[in-house]
């Protein structure tokens, strides 16, 4: 037993030396036949096991195709790698081609929801209203019973609202903002204030469950309809561009009063009538009022000294009409396909 052995291990340690020496996979693929191939080296010892005794057969046999194995693997390892370095068979690697173009590389961008909430800021910033937050979760009074929104009232019908409990709700608009602000501060107020709202609503192209809103107002002696309607329209020719035609139509809100909803000649047809206005010509962009004296009197402003103005945007809208987006849920999907539109 010892001899049949010691004859496999020194060929698996000859067959690992010689391959080491040798530099081309033609020598290679010979050497390789000289040790595995029918009349090689393993062949012809493995003849000899008919020799050993009987006993130990099995082991022999077992150990000898282990060791074939082995020096399978050594020529196998030795050929991938000499695929590599020998220049002949390297795949294009030393055939660089200096005058490709490079490759893009994609930097981080802000959301196109946030960058249209930044510039409608940045318009209402350059016109001196500072910016306001408040939170998304809100309490039934600063969503609905301060705005004037009586409980039971079918008022809050207009908006579908996700309850956490009886009093806790997720904002629904951010008019809950004005009531925050007006209660910390005294007039003169000029505030922008835009974040994140919910709705419960059926999903599709036109609505989401969660969309943003930028509210404005200003409270000050002598503030007038006509201040609200100077303000909006050189937004909006600052957004859509100065040819853009606009108009007020009478509303209603319960925290303004009187109320007003402002459309934008259609950004597609330009007044004509298209699918997109409903063959109307204008686009409804967002509400706005003067705010009511009960909204006043919940926030301890006396109604008979101040007056004020509020207006309320989707940026989701404002967004869709003006890069022509026909799907609300695109910016939701984070598919970067559409992303990196923007
Ligand atoms: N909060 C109103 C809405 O979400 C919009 C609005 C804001 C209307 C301020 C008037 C004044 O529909």
């Amino acid at each position: 037993m010892g001899k049949f052995e010691d004859e496999l291990r020194e060929a698996q340690r000859k067959a690992f030396e010689e391959s080491a020496q040798l530099s081309q996979v033609k020598d290679l693929e010979e050497l390789k036949a000289k040790y595995l191939g029918r009349r090689g080296i393993i062949s012809s010892l493995l003849k000899n096991l008919k020799e050993v005794s009987f006993e130990s057969r099995p082991a022999l046999g077992k150990l000898a195709n282990e060791i074939k194995d082995r020096i399978e693997g050594i020529f196998k390892e030795r050929i991938e790698e000499l695929k590599i370095t020998e220049p002949s068979k390297r795949k294009g690697t030393e055939l660089f081609d200096y005058t490709l173009p490079g490759r893009k590389s994609w930097s981080g961008k802000f959301h196109p929801i946030t960058q249209i909430s930044e510039k409608i800021i940045e318009i209402f910033y350059g016109m001196g209203f500072e910016v306001a937050k408040g939170p998304d979760v809100e309490t039934d009074y600063y969503n609905f019973e301060a705005l004037n929104f009586p409980k039971d009232h079918p008022a809050r019908d207009m908006q579908d609202t996700f309850y956490i409990d009886d009093e806790i709700l997720l904002r629904t608009h951010t008019s809950p903002v004005q009531i925050r602000v007006m209660k910390n501060r005294k007039p003169p107020v000029k505030i922008i204030a835009p974040g994140r709202c919910y709705r419960h609503e059926a999903i599709n192209a036109r609505s989401f469950c969660t969309f943003h809103q930028v509210e404005g107002f200003y409270v000050d002696t002598d503030v007038t309809f006509a201040d609200l309607k100077g303000v909006l329209s050189a937004f909006v020719w600052e957004l859509f561009g100065k040819e853009v035609g606009v108009r007020f139509r009478g509303s209603f809100f319960p925290f303004t009063e009187p109320s007003a909803e402002m459309d934008i000649a259609c950004v597609n047809c330009r007044g004509e009538g298209c699918g997109l206005c409903k063959y109307r010509g204008w686009l409804e962009i967002l509400g706005a009022g003067m705010i009511d004296p009960e909204v006043f009197k919940n926030v301890g402003y006396d109604p008979e000294v101040y007056t004020g103005y509020a207006f309320g945007m989707g940026v989701e809208r404002i967004a869709m009409l003006k890069y022509g987006i026909d799907d609300i849920r695109l910016f939701y999907e984070n598919d970067l396909r559409f992303l990196r539109q923007f």
